[in-house]
């Protein structure tokens, strides 16, 4: 049975779902859903690319800025870095090898924990780091976050974008239904806690046009920040994102978007489960949640200049390592580039940079 047709089956027994509902099965359906599927969505054999694709010095500056956070909580003997939807654990892997490599002291206090949701991503993150003691792979927040001592960070990359959404237009609030086994999108009129999300951090769709309201993304945040409840740290959020300024500027509306072999489309509907399905991340909702959650914000930044912040002092020399011939060195610095630059990833990522229980403190990541 394909997705489509289980779907379809739910349809006509509960009537349209939720465009939140549709965009979890999607992605999540425990056997058929995108991520849960063993086929590669990572990298050239898959269907996009993460920053931790593009080159190791992402993870490595990185691991510079842990380090750190680390030493502004006073080099605690232990610390905990929870990565939330790791996927194949590329970006903990090039963090741990770097950290052993040039932050020996931290590198020792450090335990790894990674929370991922899909369970053929889990096994592929136990085989990896089967031999490290230093890590260990869950599949809920609450579970890694019982086992944490006093001091924590928590890290995401691209985890807020996977995210199921809700879609408002001036006809009402997203569902889908079915016709002879084909999904239509049918309004129904717009949910209390959707008016509200709107009213308090987005804005409202014009005529003719689609906002979405990432609901379900603040209950993250409530769960993140509840975690750091009796604990000291940080937490470093990276997406695809907007600010409310941004979006009442006419910007990052509609932005709905799915990945399939490198080829991106705005169609939910195509390929249920064969396709991944993203939209930006409304950082004005998690960074006000995460206060209200008792965290600190300390800003958001672009990917260019959190990484400027990180590795300019060192002239980005965490690149460089390893280099001998010329070209190589040209090779890394185009994919330095690529990360930095605004015609690369460097200005469609942000960075939400947030502490709890932490004074006055002045990282690099956040420096520029
Ligand atoms: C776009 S991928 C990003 C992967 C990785 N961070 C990277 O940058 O390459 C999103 C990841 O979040 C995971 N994920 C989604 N929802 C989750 C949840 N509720 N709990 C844990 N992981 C989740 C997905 O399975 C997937 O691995």
């Amino acid at each position: 049975m394909s997705l489509r047709d289980v779907i379809v089956g739910i349809i006509r027994k509960e009537g349209p779902i939720p465009f939140s509902r549709y965009m979890e099965l999607c992605l999540y359906h425990p056997e058929l859903g995108y991520y849960a599927r063993p086929k590669e969505k990572f990298g050239k054999s898959g269907d996009f690319y993460t920053s931790s694709d593009v080159h190791a010095v992402f993870g490595r500056l990185l691991a510079r800025q842990f380090e750190e956070m680390w030493r502004e909580l006073g080099s605690p003997a232990e610390i905990d870095l929870i990565e939330l939807g790791p996927g194949r654990g590329l970006f903990a892997q090039d963090v741990l090898d770097w950290s052993g490599k040039k932050f020996p002291e931290f590198a020792a206090a450090l335990r790894y924990r990674l929370v991922e949701s899909s369970p053929s991503l889990r096994s592929r993150l136990e085989q990896r780091f089967a031999s490290d003691t230093r890590v260990k792979v869950y599949a809920e927040l609450e579970e890694a976050a019982q086992e944490c001592g006093s001091a924590l960070i928590v890290f995401g990359n691209e985890f807020f974008d996977a995210i199921p959404v809700e879609i408002v237009s001036e006809y009402g609030e997203l569902r889908i239904g079915e016709k002879n086994g084909e999904f239509v999108e049918v309004w129904t009129e717009q949910s209390r806690p959707t008016t509200d999300f709107l009213y308090w951090y987005g804005v409202n769709p014009r005529p003719g046009e689609r906002v979405e309201a990432p609901r379900l993304a603040n209950g993250w945040m409530q769960r993140i920040a509840a975690a750091f409840a009796e604990r000291r740290g940080f937490a470093l959020f990276i997406d695809y994102g907007y600010t409310r300024e941004q979006q009442v500027a006419g910007r990052h509306r509609d932005t709905l978007m799915t990945y399939r072999e490198h080829q991106t489309s705005p169609n939910a509907y195509e390929a249920p489960g064969e396709q991944d399905i993203t939209a930006h991340v409304n950082f004005t909702a998690l960074q006000q949640v995460a206060e209200a959650g008792g965290m600190t914000s300390l800003g958001l930044v672009t990917q260019s200049s959190l990484l400027l912040g990180i590795g300019h002092e060192t002239e980005f020399s965490d690149a460089f390592e390893g280099c001998v011939l010329p070209q190589e060195r040209v090779k890394v610095t185009l994919q330095l580039k690529h990360l930095i630059s605004p015609e690369g990833l460097g200005e469609s990522f942000q960075a939400l940079v947030l502490a709890r229980g932490v004074e006055k403190v002045e990282l690099s990541g956040v420096s520029f």
